[in-house]
């Protein structure tokens, strides 16, 4: 049985009220906030029965207002990048906000991760809903948007679902970060990933996809088997992951499959994600640079965190052979995420 219950957790001026929704299972326990459909804590037990904060995030709302790094929030109306910013849909040019380099980012200046959403109880958890208008952010049509957040026993699901009345790309996605050591641990250098991604998108020096799928056989994004995350930074290019594993391919049917699993062996924590997405965008929190001070006033560094952004690849709306990203009048937009929480 899920306990769910609300509170007022504070007011943003010009926005309005923001709630906190706890969801409450005998082994997990979550926070929901309804700005940004935000969910700013989840408590998990460790081998021994101890119970961690596994989620990066701010003790108080001013924290998550002045956010510019996306903990715990829904990202859209198009999570990650779309090249210049730029589309053309069916005939029609659209220049969205450069926030990031030369590129459009997670929605934009003001996306939906710092929009108040409406909330209501649902069955075991929270279903988070919101109007994105016609033109928001530069994006075609008016949008209904809804998160549902549900709790059963050490799994926590998030499906969203979405309709337009024109034809706009959509990709949503919750950019949590967490380390199952806890919050407030320095890195996840001890962490063992693996994600069932037979290939990746490789990326251009401003993070877009050059186009080609490739295979990470033989490469060091060959993490079919449990790496050790600090030895393959290591090795790979770069700062560390941010990149897109394929979990399926273009015109492959909706289904949930396993996209990761991630074990912490000090703890015993475990987190396994499943999705219906075609993929996931694995990152090691490269930008944060410890400016941030987090909750219980923990420094948030380089590494301190992972994301496991379940999404469409990224900037499918201009490249044609990725999975179509295109939400049509009359369509449902509908896709699921599991995070389950366990130990060994
Ligand atoms: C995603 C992107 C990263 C970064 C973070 C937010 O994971 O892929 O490059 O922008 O969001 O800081």
């Amino acid at each position: 049985m899920t306990q769910v219950s609300h509170q007022q957790w504070g007011e943003v001026s010009s926005l309005g009220s923001v709630d906190l929704w706890i969801l409450q299972s005998s082994q997990v326990r979550v926070e929901v906030l309804t700005l940004g459909a935000i969910i700013r804590s989840v408590c998990s037990r460790g081998k021994h029965g101890q119970m961690e904060d596994v989620v990066l995030g701010y003790d108080d709302l001013e924290g998550y207002v002045s956010d510019k790094r996306y903990l715990g929030a829904v990202v859209g109306r198009v999570a990650n990048r779309i090249a210049r910013g730029h589309f053309v849909v069916e005939g029609k040019d659209y220049q969205l906000d450069i926030n990031n380099g030369p590129n459009a980012l997670h929605g934009g200046l003001r996306g939906f991760n710092k929009a108040i959403w409406l909330a209501t109880a649902v069955e075991s958890g929270v279903q988070l809903s919101l109007t994105s208008p016609d033109g928001d952010q530069g994006y075609p049509g008016e949008v209904q948007v809804s998160v549902t957040y549900t709790l059963q026993g050490e799994t926590l699901t998030a499906e969203y679902q979405a309709r337009s009345t024109k034809t706009t790309p959509i990709n949503l996605t919750n950019h949590s970060y967490f380390n199952l050591a806890g919050q407030g641990a320095a890195d996840i250098y001890d962490h063992e990933v693996s994600i069932s991604a037979q290939s990746y998108l490789p990326v251009d020096d401003t993070s877009i996809p050059t186009g080609e799928i490739r295979a990470v056989e033989g490469s060091p994004f060959d993490l079919r088997k449990p790496v050790l995350i600090g030895s393959r930074l290591k090795v790979i290019p770069g700062p560390g992951f941010d990149h897109n594993f394929c979990l399926s391919s273009p015109g492959d049917p909706w289904t949930r499959k396993h996209a990761a699993r991630v074990c912490h062996p000090a703890s015993g924590r475990v987190l396994e994600v499943s999705t219906s997405q075609p993929g996931v965008q694995f990152y090691t929190a490269n930008f944060l640079d410890g400016s941030i001070t987090g909750k219980g006033g923990a420094r948030y560094r380089k590494h301190s965190s992972f994301c496991l952004e379940t999404q469409n690849w990224p900037d499918a709306v201009n490249q044609a052979s990725f999975p179509d990203c295109l939400l049509r009048p009359g369509e449902e937009y509908r896709h699921i995420t599991c995070f389950i929480f366990t130990t060994v």
